[in-house]
């Protein structure tokens, strides 16, 4: 359950406030029956929703900006752990899943939407899409890495594509890939004599986590967003 003003805002209904006010115009019904108290806990998966007599989920594909927290996987169901899907109810019912995966301890930025072409071509290694982390590390980051990541690094039985490093100050520096094989960034520094001990996304091609979203929060990203990301279509 979860209040309507929170749901009808992340849906883009509007601010908090805006919500309140269109609620309390009776603008909006719940099951059929108009309600005035935007506070009420609702059900999404379950009540019927509408605004000015129209579905909320009426809308063909959603985009939204997660910041994963730590502890919940990648997926869209999962057996023993909270999904990415389970921390956005209102929208569980329209099909949305993650444009590619972070591990379950990694944190930051997972496109999540329900429009399959977009992440096919967005996911195609051909593209080149740029992804950057915000990596804190134990051990020494030596000179010659930079070179090493940018001509690309053998891990297991592949060698990575190039990167690029930016050192922050020692044991913290912003890395970026364009691939983002499994644990990829985690074993390049372990084949460099390193060890990630906390990572973050904090970019995915032209989009930014938006440092207002705290670990779990989510909004739907902005015309000018997903026109940026409609670019490799
Ligand atoms: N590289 C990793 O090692 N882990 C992630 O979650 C993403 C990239």
């Amino acid at each position: 359950m979860e209040r309507l003003d929170k749901i009808l805002s992340h849906l883009n209904y509007g601010t908090r406030k805006e919500v309140k006010d269109l609620v309390k115009k009776g603008y909006v019904s719940v099951n059929g029956n108009i309600v005035k108290n935007s506070d009420i806990k609702v059900d999404p998966s379950k009540d019927e929703i509408k605004v000015l007599e129209e579905d909320v989920n009426y809308q063909e594909f959603v985009y939204i900006m997660l910041n994963k927290p730590s502890g919940v996987v990648s997926a869209t169901e999962d057996p023993r752990y909270e999904t990415v899907v389970d921390l956005m109810p209102e929208y569980s019912k329209m099909g949305i899943f993650p444009f590619g995966r972070l591990d379950i301890d990694t944190e930051g930025l997972v496109i999540m939407s329900n429009d399959g072409t977009l992440a096919h071509a967005l996911l195609s290694p051909k593209k080149h899409v740029d992804k950057k982390y915000y990596v804190e590390y134990s051990g020494e980051f030596k000179d010659s890495y930079f070179k090493r990541i940018e001509k690309g690094i053998q891990i297991d039985d592949y060698i990575s594509k190039p990167g690029k490093a930016e050192i922050i100050c020692p044991g913290k520096a912003y890395i970026t890939i364009h691939e983002g094989k499994f644990h990829e960034v985690k074993k390049m520094f372990e084949a460099l004599n390193m060890h990630v001990d906390y990572l973050k996304r904090v970019e995915f091609k032209n989009i930014k986590l938006d440092e207002a979203l705290a670990p779990g929060d989510y909004r739907p990203l902005t015309e000018e967003e997903i026109k940026g990301l409609k670019e490799v279509l």
